[in-house]
């Protein structure tokens, strides 16, 4: 069965693109599952991620399509065709997001341990009680994204996830962190799974890793 993760919230700029690719890639480079990438947002970020990625021989392909409407009879067209589907959501409230939302085994949701991104669970509150109620077995996780890494700020990152929590929404164990090799590797449409030498950062990898294995793990047994 075709597991659909989908990459969402209300909010532009925590890092919904950059989770997207980078979970995408985790899945096909480490986990050599069958991926496929879908862009519902329509600034198109991880389209042309993807169309980058396409012209660099180098880098495994990955099929992408860019979905403006019916993106219920696109996710059921890839049922059984692949092991994941990952869906980059626009960082605002619409429709093809609650459609989008309404398929997926999954739901993550990037928000930086930051005030503005916490406000943001108001406007997701009641579009996930919407999915609930018709989604029942979805599993649905923010994770903390751009995490700053001096110690004295973990506990910020700590009491954003009770935030999240006091939501109803369960936070991923996992954080990833402020790190340049995101924006490095977005560059000719690489993951940080594809740097080579000095531009490499394995606690990167690791993060990410570490969060696509919490993703496998709350799959439907
Ligand atoms: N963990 C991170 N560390 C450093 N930069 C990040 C991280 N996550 C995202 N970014 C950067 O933040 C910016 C916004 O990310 P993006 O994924 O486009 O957000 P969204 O899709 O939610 O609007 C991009 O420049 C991206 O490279
Ligand atoms: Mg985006």
């Amino acid at each position: 069965m075709t597991q659909i993760i989908v990459v969402g919230g209300t909010k532009g700029g925590p890092g919904k693109s950059t989770v997207a690719q980078q979970v995408a890639t985790c899945l096909k480079i480490k986990k050599k599952k069958k991926v496929q990438i879908t862009d519902i947002d329509i600034q198109r970020t991880t389209t042309s991620w993807c169309e980058d990625r396409r012209q660099n021989e180098d880098l495994e392909l990955i099929p992408f399509s860019y979905v403006q409407d019916d993106v219920v009879k696109h996710l059921q067209s890839l049922e059984g065709r692949v092991d994941y589907c990952v869906v980059d959501a626009g960082g605002f409230d619409s429709e093809i997001q609650r459609y989008a939302m309404l398929m997926a085994n999954v739901i993550i949701i990037p928000l930086r341990p930051k005030r503005r991104d916490l406000k943001s669970l108001r406007d997701i509150d009641p579009i996930i009680d919407n999915v609930r109620n018709v989604n029942e077995n979805v599993k649905i996780r923010a994770v903390m994204n751009q995490c700053p890494s001096l110690p004295s700020q973990a506990s910020r990152i700590l009491a954003s996830k009770e935030i999240v929590e006091t939501f109803g929404i369960e936070a991923a164990p996992v954080n990833l962190y402020n790190r340049n090799v995101y924006d490095d590797a977005e560059e000719a449409g690489r993951s940080i799974f594809e740097m080579t030498g000095a531009e490499r950062d394995k606690k990167a990898e690791a993060e990410i890793e570490d969060l696509v294995d919490y993703i496998l793990s709350l799959e439907d047994k």
